[in-house]
């Protein structure tokens, strides 16, 4: 008989399940884009509280787009949030999750607990299923460090908050294959991002390049060059940005800006991420920005 051959490389590579392990922040936006672009998704987190939160988070965010998309079709407004939340599922138990196309990694910043988790992912996975880590700060080369199918491992560096941010980046790990690294950028694409491919080095593109911008920005306040407005507005005018670099380490939290200017001075030596007392101080003093109601500038709920 006649038989059709659908098998060109990109439909052959197309993730259509995915895993997203550590529902909290990130993973549950992950897990949000994947299901809103038709795949069905599982999310896997140690707390059933954290998963009860995604749940919620999910819910809310999916009803925001599609009031946004719908305005005024309340039953399409329904069927979208019930299509696209009855796409995911949850658990505790990660074996209900390694049966997949594809598993994001997105729990706490630990060298050891990931290189844990993927190792025991390598074992439980099937041949195909690809792992990617979404980590930040960690080397994507050292998570993998266990694991026999290098060749199927790399990094996809999400940005918080994920539903709203358009990059993500592509992290080659040293032994990645090109099918492994062109079906994460059609996946990357396939949910709405633009993705940018960078080696395994320290920050990436976009925290290497953001560190010492934000670091000069705080040193120019801390000797008080110009007022902190004048440093947000000057940016924001100047160069175009939607948030000036004191705005946006209050957004961001100055405890990740401390933490990710002490990792990159760690990795790369490069003085320019060297401790800045003031901010320091602000993060001693529980002034982390806006979660915690302060920070260069004062928040209310
Ligand atoms: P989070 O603390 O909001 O969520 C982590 C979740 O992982 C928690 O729900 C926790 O219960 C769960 N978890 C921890 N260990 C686990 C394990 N062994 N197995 C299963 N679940 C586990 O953290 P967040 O902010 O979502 O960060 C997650 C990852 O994403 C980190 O690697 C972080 O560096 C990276 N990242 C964070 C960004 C941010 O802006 N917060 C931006 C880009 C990447």
């Amino acid at each position: 008989g006649i038989t059709r051959n659908f098998s060109n490389s990109t439909s052959l590579n197309a993730i259509k399940t995915v895993t997203v392990v550590g529902g909290g922040l990130m993973g549950s936006g992950i897990a949000q884009v994947a299901a809103q672009a038709g795949q069905n998704v599982t999310i896997i987190d140690l707390k059933p509280e954290s998963l009860e939160k995604a749940e919620k988070s999910i819910q809310n965010n999916l009803n925001r787009v599609a009031r946004k998309a719908y305005k005024d079709d309340p039953a399409k407004i329904e069927a979208f949030v019930k299509e696209a939340s009855d796409r995911i599922k949850v658990s505790t138990k990660i074996e209900d999750g390694v049966n997949v196309d594809l598993i994001v990694e997105a729990i706490v910043e630990r060298l050891d607990v990931k290189q844990e988790l993927f190792n025991k992912l390598d074992q439980l996975c099937p041949e195909h299923t690809i792992l990617a880590s979404n980590t930040s700060s960690i080397s994507i080369n050292e998570i993998g460090a266990g694991i026999k199918r290098k060749d199927r491992f790399g990094g996809l560096h999400f940005f918080n908050p994920v539903p709203v941010m358009r990059l993500l980046e592509v992290i080659k790990g040293d032994h990645i294959s090109e099918e492994t690294y062109q079906t994460m950028m059609a996946w990357g694409k396939s949910v709405g991002k633009t993705c940018i491919t960078c080696k395994d080095t320290p920050g990436f593109v976009v925290n290497r390049l953001l560190g010492p911008y934000s670091a000069e920005a705080l040193r120019m306040y801390e000797r008080g060059d110009a007022s902190k407005e004048d440093i947000d507005i000057g940016m924001k005018l100047g160069a175009s940005l939607p948030m000036g670099p004191l705005e946006l380490a209050d957004y961001t939290g100055l405890d990740t800006n401390k933490f990710v200017l002490q990792v990159l001075y760690e990795k790369t030596n490069n003085p320019v991420f060297k401790p800045i007392d003031l901010l320091e101080k602000m993060v001693a003093d529980g002034k982390l920005g806006i979660k915690t109601g302060e920070g260069f500038y004062k928040y209310t709920k």
